[in-house]
């Protein structure tokens, strides 16, 4: 592999078995233990536009996972610089997370887990309030 093939269209071949996941029990399995979140608000809604276009085919609407791929609000890369790694330089294509630095760059990168961190945060709080968070499957 010579990886400039790979991320052109990273949409294309390899999401059409995520996007009809069987519906599992994932909210109750997750622990959500986010970063503090310390992005303004215009950094989070940045990061919301640009993982809804580049993420949340494979990764879940409002970054909730299918159960199919990781959940991202419970990754332990949301307070660790390998998510950069992952998300920019291909660390886990292998298993299938393209690398995405031909599409967006490191500032991107920065607001989009600046978004997911938020998101877990909601959801914890929702959790506590007792009234979960229904799955973007449910659409
Ligand atoms: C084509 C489908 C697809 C798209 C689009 C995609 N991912 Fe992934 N992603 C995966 C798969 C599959 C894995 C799981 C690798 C494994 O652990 O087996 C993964 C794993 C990850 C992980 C590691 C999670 C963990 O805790 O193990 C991160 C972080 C991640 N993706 C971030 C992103 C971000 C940010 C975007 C948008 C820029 C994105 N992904 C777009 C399929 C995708």
């Amino acid at each position: 592999m010579n990886g400039v093939s790979v991320a052109k269209s990273p949409l294309s071949s390899s999401c059409a078995a995520f996007l009809t996941p069987p519906p599992l029990p994932v909210e109750e399995k997750l622990a959500l233990n986010p970063p503090a979140s310390t992005a303004d608000p215009a950094t989070i809604a940045r990061g919301e536009q640009l993982f809804g276009r580049n993420c949340a085919a494979c990764h879940g609407e409002s970054a909730v996972g299918g159960g199919t791929v990781p959940d991202l609000r419970a990754s332990s890369f949301l307070g660790n610089d390998f998510w950069y790694e992952i998300v920019l330089n291909g660390a886990m294509k292998d298993a299938g997370m393209a690398p995405f630095k031909s599409v967006i760059d490191h500032q991107d990168a920065e607001a989009i887990r600046a978004y997911v961190i938020h998101r877990a945060h909601e959801d914890k709080a929702m959790k506590h309030a007792g009234s979960p968070v229904k799955s973007a499957l449910d659409h």
